[in-house]
């Protein structure tokens, strides 16, 4: 199936441009392309991006576009996320993350008492931020794509009109969501077509998707589709035609740190994932004694990793937010003296919770689940590795009528009031959230996507992500750890088991349904004074190693992605 696919749009991608590259291509310098996606249309659309000789950029944008047909939970044109890239030798990162529309206010979430209406922030038009989605798509092609716009598309494109075949995890999710929104969007009767064994033809995101394929990116911004979320917000949520027409995706200067021979290459704030990666990555390194001999995921190596989550995320809860709206004390958080100092507080024989974890840098600076990743490279060795987000499982439920596509529920990252918890903040997130992180119009919600590089030698090395909220920042570090540090395979790696803890709850280690924590384990964990909580839910890593000159893309077995190398 995946290559009778395959071949039909390959034929679509070459037939609507017979000139295929900008300039002539440059030597290869690995041995092949490669793909880790979350599903196998986004495997085909790269294989045919990479077929008609386009580079990591341009298969990466296709592969957005394709997911936001295939993957209507996850992959999307209403919502946002991050783009890492390494591309003709150098590092960047583009933000295209939500904003907060200009009428949003710090307490439109809370009722007159001041206490956080449940739901508003993340269900409907009042849940929805300004999307990023086709504006990071732009910029990203036009700065570094070698195919035309249109080419990229027309995957996408092809998979709205002709439609693909629904499997039955599709149809349980939307289920589920359906639950959620019911008589609170158009959810329902949008998608009640969506069945399993059924083909999901979506016409009217055809259109659209033909729209910005035909006007450009910023058709969606100043065009008709921009008229269509006007008017679908109009008297209901927040989002006006001025707030889409002032969108603009940001080229941010990427995190980087030396860590093991490699030097990695995360994602800035707004996101708070590749300081805590690199938070977690340096204390572990500096706690080299106590781990050694410590064998993987036994009970005295998840509390001295679970004490290292604790700062982290007292840390990100307090001091990270949108750089743009207020100063994030990024170098302070990553240098190698505070991260020291921080894991000297980290004890083996710490009963859990003992000692309050404050955040670290001892004043107040700042006072003042559903999203999918995909990781690239291409034989020129340039790589990109994206993660982007809806938030919730199909976003705020509600469908642009007319435009066909989903909107974003990303204001639910922001804190509705500051020390109170949202959808987002509860089990997710850090629990609570201070004045950074509060509504302001025009603000980006803090974040935890992580789309994460690494590099040997000025050559990429590995490329990961994953979707999972909070949980993506620890299953990453997880999987590198994992990697380098046991020296596991990479398919092994990210098979292992993961879990995860954080300040809050408070001596709580969640397990997944994948290899749920038991028998002994739990036994010891417990009479250390850890709660067990099972979860849904714990992360789809898709990651590339290359080695020399060969990549090894990894699905995650957790998921239905598919890995795939391209000669
Ligand atoms: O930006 C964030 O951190 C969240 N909106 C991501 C949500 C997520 O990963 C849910 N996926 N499972």
């Amino acid at each position: 199936m995946a290559s009778t696919l395959c071949a039909a749009f390959a034929g679509s991608v070459v037939a609507s441009a017979p000139a295929l590259a900008k300039t002539p291509p440059p030597k290869p310098v690995l041995d092949a392309s490669a793909v880790a996606a979350p599903d196998r249309y986004g495997a085909d659309t790269a294989q045919q991006i990479f077929a008609a000789g386009g580079n990591a950029v341009d298969a990466a944008v296709a592969i957005a576009f394709t997911l936001a047909v295939t993957r209507p939970e996850a992959g999307n044109i209403g919502g946002g996320g991050f783009m890492t890239l390494f591309m003709d030798g150098k590092p960047y990162f583009l933000d295209y993350r939500e904003r907060a529309p200009q009428q949003a206010t710090r307490d439109m979430y809370v009722d007159d008492k001041g206490n956080p209406v449940p739901g508003m922030s993340a269900v409907g038009h009042r849940a929805v931020g300004v999307p990023g989605t086709v504006e990071g798509m732009w910029e990203a092609q036009q700065r570094f794509g070698k195919l035309k716009w249109k080419q990229v598309l027309a995957p996408a494109i092809r998979y709205a009109t002709d439609g693909f075949p629904v499997e039955p995890w599709l149809q349980q999710r939307r289920d589920a969501a359906a639950k959620n929104f019911a008589g609170k969007t158009n959810f329902d009767a949008y998608f009640s077509n969506l069945k399993a064994g059924a083909t999901l033809r979506q016409p009217e995101l055809a259109q659209t998707l033909s729209r910005i394929a035909s006007d450009g990116g910023r058709e969606f911004y100043e065009g008709r589709t921009a008229d269509l979320i006007a008017q679908q917000m109009y008297g209901h949520g927040f989002v006006t035609k001025q707030d889409l027409l002032q969108y603009k995706a940001v080229w941010r200067q990427p995190l980087a740190a030396d860590w093991n021979g490699y030097r990695v290459i995360a994602a800035p704030p707004p996101s708070s994932g590749g300081i805590g990666l690199i938070q977690m990555l340096k204390m572990k390194a500096d706690l080299k004694p106590a781990f050694d001999g410590l064998e993987l995921n036994s009970a005295p190596y998840i509390h001295l990793i679970a004490q290292i989550e604790d700062r982290v995320f007292a840390d990100r809860q307090q001091y990270i937010g949108d750089p743009d709206s207020d100063t994030v004390p990024t170098d302070r958080l990553i240098a190698d003296a505070y991260l020291a100092q921080r894991a000297d507080e980290v004890k083996p024989d710490e009963v859990p919770g003992a000692s309050p974890v404050t955040p670290g840098l001892g004043d107040s600076h700042t006072q003042k689940a559903q999203t999918t990743h995909f990781s690239v490279v291409d034989k020129w060795g340039n790589a990109v590795s994206n993660t982007y987000t809806l938030n919730g499982d199909f976003g705020s439920g509600v469908v642009v009528d007319g435009g066909g596509f989903l909107l974003n529920d990303a204001m639910d990252d922001f804190v509705t009031r500051p020390g109170s918890v949202t959808a987002a903040t509860a089990a997710t997130t850090a629990g609570a959230s201070a004045e950074i992180n509060t509504v302001a119009p025009g603000r980006r919600p803090i974040s935890s996507m992580t789309p994460t590089l690494l590099l040997k030698d000025n050559k990429v090395a590995l490329v990961i992500g994953t979707p999972g909220g909070s949980r993506i920042l620890t299953s990453i570090f997880q999987v590198m750890t994992n990697l380098y540090g046991f020296n596991m395979t990479p398919a092994d790696a990210v098979a292992a088991m993961r879990f995860h803890h954080q300040l809050l709850p408070q001596k709580t280690i969640y397990f997944e349904p994948y290899q749920p924590i038991a028998g002994e384990l739990a036994e010891q964990l417990k009479a250390m004074g850890y709660t067990l909580e099972a979860q849904s839910f714990n992360g789809d890593v898709q990651m590339i190693r290359v080695e020399g000159t060969t990549p090894e893309p990894i699905a995650d077995p957790r998921g239905v992605g598919v890995a795939r190398v391209m000669r």
